[in-house]
């Protein structure tokens, strides 16, 4: 039975005798084959279906490892910003650990499923009149001068756990893919992942992906080369105007050869309903990003044919229904309780 991250992977993560073996099973995502995707681009394209994780996202790699620590180091409470995953990470494993947890989140930003999560899990919600990037500074601030451990990524036990990604798909592939493209909003995964890939290389041997980092349009600090005060866009998982990790990713991009670019929200949407309506894998808009940035650069040029490229699917798609049913494209009909009308529509759409 696979027993979760710290155990899995406590040769390669920062665990002792004293680290409690805290999981709730995370980890261990399949490699999706897109085939049509694959066949259309003339690229063997796989998906890392990170929303098959307990808590719907890949925070919960990086979350098992950080609040692992913190009940270590005696903490009775975490705190975090966020955008909804992380948020809803934090509160599961601070639930599971029976301890307390706390989250500052952007009002009417966080998509319904993630929202739900909190509740659910119990934690203590703060919504502010603020975007992402205020309120990491202010939970920064806080944890600082109280007694809360700070859980978001620019905690490093955050992206020691969250790097395990990267050992799965060198498992899952043989070896690392030629490109590896991740959607970027604060910036903590890319530079997971490539601490993951140099890891599992100088162990295994396994080889290092060129890392294609996409960040959305109204979003895209880093493609920009400035922070971008009020971020806009429908992935509001990614709606993030100054990352924490901006260095650290730009050093993942320059020393994997590989690049950080914009995909706008109408490249995401059309991505996000490509892979759900034609090969079955409903991720959230956020995670779409990766996908629609593995399309773009298929059209310019910078992942060539015959490519082996992962995308990284960060959420699952149930975060977010509201997007789901506003950017679909299908209808649904309205008709009496009566079996002849049924019949008699179905045998209209036959
Ligand atoms: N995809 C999803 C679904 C996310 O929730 C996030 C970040 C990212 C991608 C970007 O990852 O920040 O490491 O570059 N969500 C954070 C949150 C900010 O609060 O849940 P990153």
């Amino acid at each position: 039975m696979w027993k979760g991250l710290i155990q899995e992977y406590k040769e390669f993560l920062p665990v002792n005798d004293n680290t409690p073996l805290l999981t709730l099973h995370e980890g261990n995502t399949p490699l999706i084959h897109l085939d049509t995707l694959s066949k259309e681009l003339g690229i063997d394209l796989h998906v890392k279906y990170e929303g098959l994780n307990p808590t719907g996202s890949f925070k919960d790699r990086g979350m098992v490892m950080a609040v692992a620590k913190a009940i270590e180091e005696g903490s009775k409470c975490v705190i975090c910003a966020s955008t909804g995953n992380t948020s809803a990470a934090a509160a599961a494993y601070a639930a599971r650990a029976g301890i307390q947890s706390l989250v500052v989140i952007p009002k009417g930003k966080v998509a319904a499923g993630k929202l739900a999560q909190a509740y659910m899990y119990g934690a203590k919600i703060i919504e502010i009149d603020g975007n992402f990037d205020e309120a990491l500074q202010a939970v920064r601030d806080i944890s600082e001068t109280t007694d809360v451990a700070l859980v978001n990524s620019v905690n490093p036990y955050r992206l020691e756990g969250q790097k395990t990604a990267a050992f799965e798909i060198c498992d899952q592939l043989g070896q690392a893919p030629d490109v590896l493209a991740i959607p970027v909003g604060n910036a903590g995964n890319i530079s997971a992942y490539w601490k993951g890939f140099k890891e599992y290389n100088q162990k295994k041997g396994t080889a290092l992906p060129k890392m294609f980092g996409f960040e959305a349009e109204g979003a895209a600090a880093i493609v920009q080369g400035a922070p971008i005060a009020h971020p806009e866009t429908v992935a509001t998982a990614i709606r993030i105007g100054n990352p924490a990790s901006w260095h650290l990713a730009e050093a993942a991009r320059d020393e994997s050869n590989g690049k950080i670019a914009a995909v706008t929200d109408e490249e995401i949407l059309n991505a996000y309903r490509l892979i759900a309506s034609k090969e079955g894998v409903f991720a959230e808009p956020g995670s779409a990003a990766s996908v629609a940035g593995v399309i773009q650069s298929v059209a310019n040029g910078s992942i060539p044919k015959g490519s082996k490229v992962v995308a990284i699917l960060t959420g699952n798609g149930l975060k977010d229904p509201d997007t789901a049913v506003s950017a679909s494209t299908v209808d649904m009909v309205s008709l009496p309780n009566d079996e002849s009308k049924i019949r008699e529509y179905i045998e209209g759409v036959l």
